[in-house]
């Protein structure tokens, strides 16, 4: 699972006789599944969000038969597709084959009359489905909702202590994590639904997914990274003609920031005032990368809307490639961000905190640097790219191969528990005082200022990724990395006798799961720390020394 993700967005829902009640032909046929071998980030990117133009979120009432909903949606055309989720209150998720489907049911819905209120005449395709006395019921079947959610650390450390060896481990850690068809589905769609509100100021703009959604990294969870595209305002690049001619006019303001920082807040003001379902709608617009940061509720998700912001889109693309060369990557990038949570190396609140993308960035630099590497480097991306792939993003040359089939690299077979044990030992003795990690290159580098940690941008030179990063925050990551690679050295390949298959019972952590516990050294250091957490720490010593004394079984 992973690599087909974008395309392969719903689940098919309808049972044979569920999928006669469509209007046409096409809704009797099977789910035809998406072939996304050889398609680029942004062909992959434009067909997931083409659907979700097609799609419309409908709140349910609870006690409702899925089969009464598709029949009574599908007088409005052909439904392909259709899922439910709950986020306090049912969902769906609605796929029509055409806009047509959708343009009949806005025919049909009515606004709402509120008392002692008032409603904002705004019509989008977040809609209610309303019983109004109709029982929707039927008998013993509910709906059936689809997680939008993961398991706890716990949770997810008894799951993996039941898996039989590291590589399985990480194989179950990344499946249990990743975003899943529906959710990335979702994503699109509450992209698709808040281009309709910028599209009320700018009809042509567009907006874009980047970060975790579609990077390839994406933990169900995650937050909504979004770029408002304002280069696809056609008329930005046509040639002046000679004679007469005619040009629009428009505001002048001082800088592209300005025109970033006034087109967002006009946006974000539109999202506050008319666009059912976006709440504590903030404007962070003097940030480097200015952004609207607000909550969606329906999906549940975070969302940060920037503008301007194409060279991030690039990183996610270059994530994106990597994530897709060799399936050891996305396991390992998974694991570490994953471990970094665990042990409150990242965070969800800005701060000194090392960040999931800075993370990602240390694991390709790894994994470039193994002998034959397992990863190229952003220079050989390069050279590999067809002119129709150059892309140069205000004056940053950001061009790299977009056919996947024109890399090719030298067969490296290491396992994944070498891999990480050897990642965890890289970074515990990486010269970070002095060096800084360049994926561009492949290479590290004395650093070009005087930051704790020294990552640079891949595609803006000079720019480091990790400049918030704190020196207690630096010294932390590397005692974590000592410590895990100690624990996978010292036994971390040992499974526990009666770990495994013991039903019911709770599995001893081992392996990757010992990783995810409460740090023994942090425990023993840290003083006045709460006693909840001594105990985990303590028991986990015990497991270790348990395990140390045990012959390992592989
Ligand atoms: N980004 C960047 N430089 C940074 C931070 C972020 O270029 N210092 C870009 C990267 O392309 C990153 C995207 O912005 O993928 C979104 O940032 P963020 O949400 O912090 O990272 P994600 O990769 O989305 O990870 P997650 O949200 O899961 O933490
Ligand atoms: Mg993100």
């Amino acid at each position: 699972r992973g690599n087909g993700q974008l395309l392969k967005c719903f689940r098919r829902i309808l049972t044979p006789s569920q999928r006669r009640v469509g209007t046409s032909a096409e809704a009797c046929q099977p789910l035809t599944v998406h072939q996304d071998a050889g398609k680029s980030f942004l062909t992959l990117q434009e067909e997931s969000l083409e659907r979700a133009e097609r799609s419309v979120l409908i709140s349910c009432p609870s006690k409702t038969s899925e089969k009464k909903i598709l029949k009574f949606l599908s007088k409005y055309g052909t439904i392909n597709n259709c899922f439910f989720y709950d986020s306090y209150g049912s969902y769906a998720v609605v796929e029509f084959a055409s806009r047509d489907g959708i343009s009949s049911l806005h025919g049909a819905a009515s606004l709402p009359n509120i008392q002692h209120e008032a409603s904002v005449p705004f019509k989008s395709r977040l809609l209610t489905l309303k019983s109004n006395g109709v029982d929707l019921s039927d008998g013993p079947t509910s709906l059936k909702l689809q997680p939008q959610t993961s398991l706890s650390v716990n949770e997810l450390i008894q799951r993996l202590a039941k898996e039989e060896s590291i590589d399985q481990q990480l194989h179950s850690l990344t499946s249990t994590l990743e975003l899943t068809n529906e959710n990335i589905a979702l994503r699109f769609l509450v992209c698709s639904l808040l281009k309709d509100v910028a599209g009320a100021f700018f009809p042509e703009c567009t907006i874009r997914l980047f970060g975790s959604s579609v990077n390839g990294f994406g933990k169900l969870g995650c937050d909504l990274d979004l770029f408002l595209d304002l280069d696809t305002v056609s008329g930005r690049s046509i040639k002046r003609p000679s004679g007469l001619a005619v040009e629009y006019q428009t505001k002048r303001v001082a800088s592209e920031r300005t025109v970033t920082q006034s087109v967002l807040s006009v946006v974000g003001e539109g999202l506050e005032q008319f666009a059912p379902g976006c709440v504590g709608v903030q404007k962070i617009l003097n940030a480097r990368c200015p952004l609207v940061r607000f909550s969606h509720q329906p999906s549940g998700f975070q969302c940060d809307l920037t503008a301007n912001n194409r060279v991030a889109m690039k990183s996610s693309e270059l994530l994106w490639l990597l994530s897709r060369l060799d399936e050891r990557v996305r396991c390992l990038v998974f694991m570490v961000r994953c471990w970094a949570r665990a042990h409150g190396l990242t965070s969800s609140i800005p701060g000194a905190w090392i960040t999931n993308f800075s993370l990602s960035t240390l694991v390709v630099f790894f994994l470039q640097t193994r002998s034959p590497p397992i990863l190229p480097t952003l220079e050989q991306l390069r050279e590999l790219a067809s002119p129709a792939d150059k892309c140069v993003i205000e004056g940053n040359d950001c061009t790299m191969v977009s056919d996947l089939s024109k890399i090719q690299l030298k067969p490296n077979t290491e396992p994944m528990e070498t891999l990480l044990q050897e990642f965890f030992e890289f970074y515990s003795t990486f010269a970070f005082n002095r060096m800084s990690i360049n994926i561009r290159k492949g290479m590290h580098q004395h650093k070009p200022e005087a930051a704790p940690l020294h990552i640079q941008n891949p595609f803006e030179a000079g720019h480091n990724v990790s400049k918030n990063v704190n020196t207690t925050q630096l010294e932390r990551l590397v005692a974590l990395c000592r410590e895990s690679a100690w624990l996978l050295a010292h036994g971390g390949g040992t499974i526990p006798p009666g770990t495994v298959g013991a039903a019911g019972a709770k599995a001893v952590p081992w392996g990757i799961a010992a990783l995810l516990m409460p740090s023994v050294a942090e425990a023993a250091g840290v003083k006045g720390r709460k006693k909840k957490k001594r105990e985990p720490a303590s028991e986990r010593i015990k497991n270790l020394l348990q395990s140390l004394n045990k012959p390992a079984r592989k």
